[in-house]
Formats: C-alpha cells, sequence, structure tokens
C-alpha cells in the first residue's frame, strides 16, 4: 500500500492550511441536493481546527472549463457547510489574488474560509506553474482531501504541492487503505459486482479483477455488450458495437483466469425507456425486434444473490439496470438488498450507485462507500493517481 504522510503525522497549529476538498455536489435550484461528499470531508475540517490550525478550503464544482458561471458559485456549498459545522463559513468570491491573500493574513487560530470554485480559474485544469504558486503562496501546508479528484492533475491537486509540503486528510487515507484493501489483501471468495452503461470505461477494472476476484458478476447495459458478444441478438438493446470484439477477448481471458465471469441468466425488456411503460422478463436469446434489455430479470438476481451469499468480500461499482427509471431499478434493488444484509465486508463506489444506495437507506449497511467515481474506478485499475502520488512519502 502507498504509505503517505497524513495529517496525522505533522504540526498544524497555528499553520495556515490549504485543504483541497472535492464539494463537486449536485446542485437543485441553488441548493446542495446530496450532502456526502461535504460530510465525508468533515472529519478532517474538525481536527484540524481543533488542532488550532486556519483553514482555506478549496474545491471545483462542475465543469466550468476556467470561466466564472453564477450557477456554479460555491456559495450552496458554504451554506450546507455552515449548517454541517454550526458555524459561519466566510465565502470568498475570488480562489487567488490580493483580496484572499488578505483575508488569509487576517485569520487565527480556527478560523476557515472557502474560496470561490477552483475551475473559474484557467490555470486549475491545466495545472498551469504560476497559478499552482499563486494558490499555494499564502499559505504553509497543503492538505488533499480530494479523494474523488485524485485522477485528475490539476494545480489544486498536483501543481501546488511543487511549492509547499503535502500531506493527506483523514478522507484521502481512509480512501487510499479502504481500496488497496480489495486489491492487497482480499477476504476471500471475492465478488465483484461491475454494472453501469459503457463497458468502455470499466474494460481495465474488469481485467483487473479477471485476476484477482474469484466472482465477476456483470449487469447493467455493459453487460449487453457481452451477450452481443456471446452470440445473441439483443434486438433494439444499447450496447457498444465497437466494444464486441473486445468484450469476446475478456469473456475468453475469464475462462483462464481462476475467475468466474457471471453474465445475466435474464433481462427485462421494454420497448420504451419510461417509467410504467410495458415490460417482460426473457432469456437473452428471446430479446429481438424493438425490445430493448434495461434491467437483469429475476433468475439472475437470484443467481447474483447465490454469489454474493457465499462471499467475504463483494466490491461494486455501477447499477445493473436503468435505475432512475422504476420498474428497471428492481435488479439493483434486489441486488443491494442483498449485499446489505450479506456478512461479507462490502465496498461500493461510483456516484451513481451510492446515490441509489443512499435512496434505497442501505448505504449504512455497507462497509466501506467510496466518495470517488472515476478516482475509485482508477484506484481499482491498479495506477497510481496523480494527486495521491504528489503527495509526502511517510518515509
Ligand atoms: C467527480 O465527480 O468524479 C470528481 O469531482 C471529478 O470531477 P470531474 O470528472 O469533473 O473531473
Amino acid at each position: 500500500m502507498l504509505l503517505k504522510k497524513s495529517i496525522e503525522d505533522v504540526d498544524v497549529g497555528g499553520k495556515k492550511i490549504l485543504l483541497r476538498a472535492d464539494f463537486n455536489v449536485p446542485l437543485d435550484q441553488g441548493k446542495v441536493r446530496d450532502d456526502a461528499r461535504i460530510k465525508a470531508v468533515l472529519p478532517t475540517i474538525q481536527s484540524l481546527l481543533s488542532r488550532e490550525a486556519r483553514l482555506v478550503l478549496a474545491s471545483h464544482l462542475g465543469r466550468p472549463k476556467g470561466q466564472p458561471q453564477p450557477d456554479l458559485q460555491m456559495d450552496p456549498v458554504a451554506s450546507r457547510l455552515s449548517e454541517l459545522l454550526g458555524r459561519t463559513v466566510l465565502k470568498l468570491d475570488q480562489v487567488v489574488g490580493p483580496t484572499v491573500t488578505k483575508a488569509i493574513n487576517e485569520m487565527k487560530n480556527g478560523d476557515l474560509l472557502l474560496l470561490e470554485n477552483l475551475r473559474f480559474e484557467k490555470g486549475e485544469e491545466s495545472n498551469d506553474e504560476s497559478f499552482a504558486r499563486q494558490l499555494a503562496e499564502p499559505v504553509d501546508l497543503f492538505v488533499n482531501d480530494a479523494f474523488g479528484t485524485a485522477h485528475r492533475a490539476h494545480a489544486s491537486t498536483v501543481g501546488v504541492a511543487d511549492y509547499i509540503p503535502a500531506v493527506a486528510g483523514l478522507l484521502m487515507k481512509n480512501e487510499i487503505e479502504e481500496l488497496s484493501r480489495c486489491l492487497e489483501n482480499p477476504l476471500r471468495p471475492l465478488t465483484a459486482i461491475l454494472g453501469g452503461a459503457k463497458v468502455s470505461d470499466k474494460i481495465n477494472v474488469m481485467r483487473q479483477f479477471l485476476q484477482l476476484a474469484d466472482h465477476l458478476l456483470v449487469g447493467g447495459g455493459m453487460a449487453n455488450t457481452f451477450l452481443v458478444a456471446r452470440g445473441y441478438d439483443l434486438g433494439d438493446s444499447f450496447y457498444e458495437k465497437e466494444l464486441v470484439e473486445e468484450a469476446a477477448a475478456i469473456i475468453s481471458e475469464s475462462e483462464k483466469s481462476g475467475c468466474r465471469l457471471v453474465l445475466p441468466l435474464d433481462v427485462v425488456v421494454t420497448k420504451e425507456l419510461k417509467s410504467g411503460s410495458a415490460s417482460k422478463t426473457v432469456e437473452p436469446a428471446k430479446v429481438s425486434g424493438a425490445w430493448k434489455a434495461v434491467d437483469i430479470g429475476a433468475e439472475s438476481v437470484k443467481n447474483f444473490g447465490e454469489y454474493i451469499g457465499r462471499s467475504a468480500m463483494i466490491v461494486w461499482n455501477g447499477p445493473l439496470g436503468v435505475f432512475e427509471i422504476p420498474p428497471f431499478d428492481h435488479g439493483t434493488r434486489l441486488t443491494a438488498q442483498k449485499v446489505a444484509e450479506s456478512d461479507a465486508y462490502s465496498v461500493v463506489g461510483g456516484g451513481d450507485l451510492v446515490a441509489a444506495l443512499e435512496f434505497l437507506n442501505l448505504a449504512e449497511d455497507i462497509n466501506f462507500i467510496s466518495t470517488g467515481g472515476g478516482a475509485t474506478l482508477e484506484f481499482w485499475e491498479g495506477k497510481e493517481l496523480p494527486g495521491i502520488r504528489a503527495l509526502q512519502d511517510k518515509t
């Protein structure tokens, strides 16, 4: 496992600290709709404040591409953070510059403020040297707690670490430990569940789990590409034509690996992807014409459940059907219940699936929920994430 220094290894009292968080949260009419990512950083914030640090919080929100955008200002995050901390969070309208420097210089021990959206600045995503230097200049220490953004080599995740000491926050440390455990020291049998629309996002992680896991269960739109590779027609179902050959290669690799690749035995099909439209459950061989496969069927749920019941560790990324359009949420819902009920140590990542688990009130029954989407997948692929690489080593 990567051993990186964290806030537990350094003096923070009286220091001006730039704390990079991932407050890239969904908004709804100017309010934070899901505050899970904000709550996840609270232990780091509270620890640093109780140790008399002066905290400068910074995050991106959305993809404004270097241009200020009123609907992506950080004000809703500041309000939610104020509510959660029970104290006012001062939010600045700038990211760098004289106003920011002055505000930081006036801070006292235990104070905190929040900068404007990092991605309003052109230098953020291009990891511009002079922007990174401007971010670092008014502070003494960089703490990165933005695990969800650790796969991006941006000024606030990588560049800034060239100018001031950089250590992990508690969330970052926890994410590294939990996600590494699945790769380096899994409990067995280890079952990986992968879903979501596209195989293209998950090829590398699939190959990784074919080497590591005992079972790999595949659902969601990505399963369609595998079913087509197995020779089924699948009617009007979504699948990635250009990846059928790759899927066939993965199927044959799985036959030589020690991992059992499990595809849906049946699928729920509809002609129209909207709530309440007519649907039926059929075997993959019976999907034809205008029918589209949009969820795994009851036999598949049962089969997946049997693997889940025999597992000691489960890792899961991606929903198994079109969760947001009932009744095509059944496959994900019933599988989530099985995972929640099982004695296995469960680790779940990916925004869509985590939101689904929260909606189902099952999140508390999962042992570890990663705050990352793309970052979790890349970590599980075995890549060294640039935002982690930039932190100081422990020894
Ligand atoms: C995420 O939501 O996955 C992270 O905040 C990264 O956002 P990005 O994909 O816009 O870089």
